[in-house]
């Protein structure tokens, strides 16, 4: 009996995490995994129901657990709370941090039946598929922070760390990863101007002895961010530091269709986590609207990566495919003449699906 930690934290979190469920549930057993779900408070919910963005039980909960399923966190309503209290950054964090879980995986593929459903144009982003690597528990992120007054008013720091270890595990995985795939890794730093940029390129290129067959490139962030919808196809494995990953993935997402389509798994300690790349949307949570693709997809990389079920995640993603191809669409990726579904529905859909 394999334990999943379920966290399904705000807003549309608490919508699309059952549909992944519903999912799992149908696939696994098929390849005789026995999932037992715990459910556990984080975010704005726990901050309701016990005052603390990330209980103590929770992160116990965490810990036990062979993987962890998280859907999205934060709100309005716990914005206005002062800076260390808002659940992203008491919660989502900490968690990470907590789990040792340095290394985010953000796989963005166009799906064919949703070329229409990108703004970019087709002949730009057809047949992208590249995968971002992220370094997840160290830079600017969780580097120190303070305030002190300031003759304007106040002054604020936010202090930017990356170490040579720090760097070479995150660096050896995505050489490992584009080993597996068209064996290009392009680096994204800002070594024209960041120290931290320059030992992460030098570092990098150091590492990449080890790798002969892959070909490495470096790029500043400000020309990735211009190349990734100017010509997609060029990326295999992008390599980035904490905070430029969660811009440049929000951008790629697009290249997917929406950012209701992206997956995303963290590794690094005993427990990986997997949770969509977007967030609660308060905008239409709690009216049967959100995209749970990222989560189902999120769910299915559980299979392959903590299960070692590469058959059942493939099974997952056939069905999502006939989904789609069908004309299925919930409202971030709906085009004229496709058929509108709400969250609930496309969980069921993709359930019927599989194994088809
Ligand atoms: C993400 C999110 C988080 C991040 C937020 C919610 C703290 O944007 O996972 O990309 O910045 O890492
Ligand atoms: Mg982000």
């Amino acid at each position: 009996m394999a334990r999943i930690a379920v966290l399904p934290g705000d807003g549309i979190g608490v919508e699309i995490v059952p549909q992944a469920i519903k999912v799992l549930n149908k696939v696994a057993p098929k390849y005789g995994i026995e999932l037992e779900y715990s459910e556990g408070l984080i975010g704005g919910a726990a901050i309701d129901a016990e005052g603390i963005a990330l209980p103590e039980t929770t992160l116990q909960l965490c810990k036990e657990s062979q993987a962890v399923l998280l859907g999205a966190i934060g709100g309005p309503k716990w914005d206005t709370l002062p800076a260390p209290q808002r659940p992203e950054v008491a919660s989502l964090l900490p968690l990470r941090k907590h789990l040792g879980l340095y290394a985010n995986v953000r796989p963005t593929v166009l799906n064919p039946a949703l070329i229409g459903a990108s703004p970019l144009k087709e002949e730009l982003v057809k047949g992208t598929d590249m995968v971002v690597i992220r370094e997840l528990t160290g830079g600017i992120y969780f580097g120190e922070k303070y305030r002190e007054p300031h003759p304007s008013g106040e002054k604020a720091v936010d202090i930017l760390v990356y170490t040579t270890e720090e760097i070479e595990r995150i660096a050896k995985l995505a050489f490992d990863i584009a080993s597996k795939r068209r064996k290009k890794v392009t680096s994204v730093d800002k070594a024209n101007v960041l120290e931290s940029s320059r030992l992460w390129r030098e570092t990098v290129t150091r590492l990449a002895q080890d790798y002969p067959e892959i070909t490495l490139e470096h790029m500043y962030v400000d020309n990735c961010a211009m190349q990734l919808i100017r010509n997609p196809l060029q990326f295999d494995v992008i390599l980035t530091e904490n905070m430029f990953g969660d811009i440049l993935t929000d951008e790629a997402s697009i290249l997917s269709g929406s950012i209701g389509m992206l997956a995303s798994a963290s590794f690094g300690g005993n427990v990986a986590m997997y949770e969509p790349a977007h967030g609660s949307a308060p905008d239409i949570a709690g009216q049967d609207k959100a995209n749970p693709l990222a989560t189902i997809l999120s769910a299915a990389m559980m299979l392959k990566y903590s299960f070692n079920c590469s058959e059942g995640a493939e099974e997952i993603e056939r069905a999502v495919a006939k989904v789609l191809a069908e004309g299925y669409r919930t409202g971030d990726i709906m085009e004229p003449g496709k058929k509108l579904v709400g969250t609930e529905e496309m969980g069921n859909l993709v359930c019927e699906k599989l194994g088809e």
